[in-house]
């Protein structure tokens, strides 16, 4: 069932996505050569709490998950695309970082991640970043009341394609709010015109994820939660909180 939400209840989870932007940018601000996946996890724990908000991720366990999520926020480095786990690993010069964080404040959830690099970049990275959030702000940009859900896929693989970076539509985004996944499922590649109208009081995390090498594989690590690119190239993951609204897409997961 997909529930719509109220302006009150929208305005609820902007709160929560309010602590989802702060995790961000705490963990941003720390990530740097030598430090751990491990410490980053910890400073997203410290802003989560500090804020009185709730961990969505820690404990989850969905079906394709090898045990519950042991973490607050999701630590993708390099050919890791989704879901990569806080481990002890240390950030090297040039590492690229997706960071997947979700938080609840009085029962609404929000989810938002976002990708950077630590030390000296390679410039197809800071690329393949760019064209990431231009994926993701087309799909966000295709989030209207007057239209239907594959246009916010179709959007995202023009863009991300068009670009000859390779994608996956396993995984894509979802419903939102009183649970982290909530349905409908939203695609990161689809027809356009097709699937359910949007209309307003729908929230959904629109989440597209690209590998540099063009192709669209991928593989479950032997840790039973990272999803890694199949050629090992690069990747990268993005992802806004959105409610449509009367007036057009609003991005909850903004500072
Ligand atoms: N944004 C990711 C998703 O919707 C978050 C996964 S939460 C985890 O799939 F706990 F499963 F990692
Ligand atoms: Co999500």
């Amino acid at each position: 069932m997909i529930e719509i939400k109220t302006a009150g209840e929208i305005a609820a989870m902007r709160e929560s996505g309010k602590v989802v932007a702060a995790v961000q940018a705490a963990v941003r601000q720390e990530a740097a050569v030598g430090v751990s996946l491990k410490r980053l996890d910890e400073v997203a724990r410290t802003v989560i709490a500090e804020a009185g908000a709730g961990a969505s991720f820690l404990g989850y366990h969905p079906s394709f998950g090898a045990m519950p999520y042991p973490g607050v926020i999701c630590t993708s480095v390099n050919g890791v695309m989704l879901h990569g786990l806080p481990t002890p690993y240390r950030l090297r010069d040039g590492d690229l970082i997706s960071v997947d964080c979700g938080a609840y404040v009085d029962g609404w959830h929000a989810d938002g991640t976002v990708s950077f690099t630590v030390g000296q970049p390679r410039a197809e990275d800071l690329k393949l970043i760019r064209v990431a959030e231009e994926t993701l702000a087309a799909g966000i940009e295709a989030a209207r009341p007057d239209g239907r859900m594959g246009d916010i896929g179709h959007a995202m693989s023009t863009v991300g394609r068009g670009a000859g970076y390779g994608m996956q539509n396993d995984f894509g985004g979802h419903g939102i709010g009183r649970a982290m996944h909530e349905s409908p499922f939203v695609p990161n590649e689809a027809r356009p015109g097709r699937g359910i109208r949007l209309r307003p009081g729908l929230v959904i995390a629109i989440e597209p994820s690209l590998m540099a090498g063009g192709h669209d594989r991928y593989y479950m690590d032997s840790d039973g939660w990272s999803v890694c690119s199949g050629d090992g190239s690069r990747s990268v993951h993005v992802e806004h909180t959105v409610a449509i609204t009367e007036d057009g897409p609003v991005i909850l997961t903004l500072p």
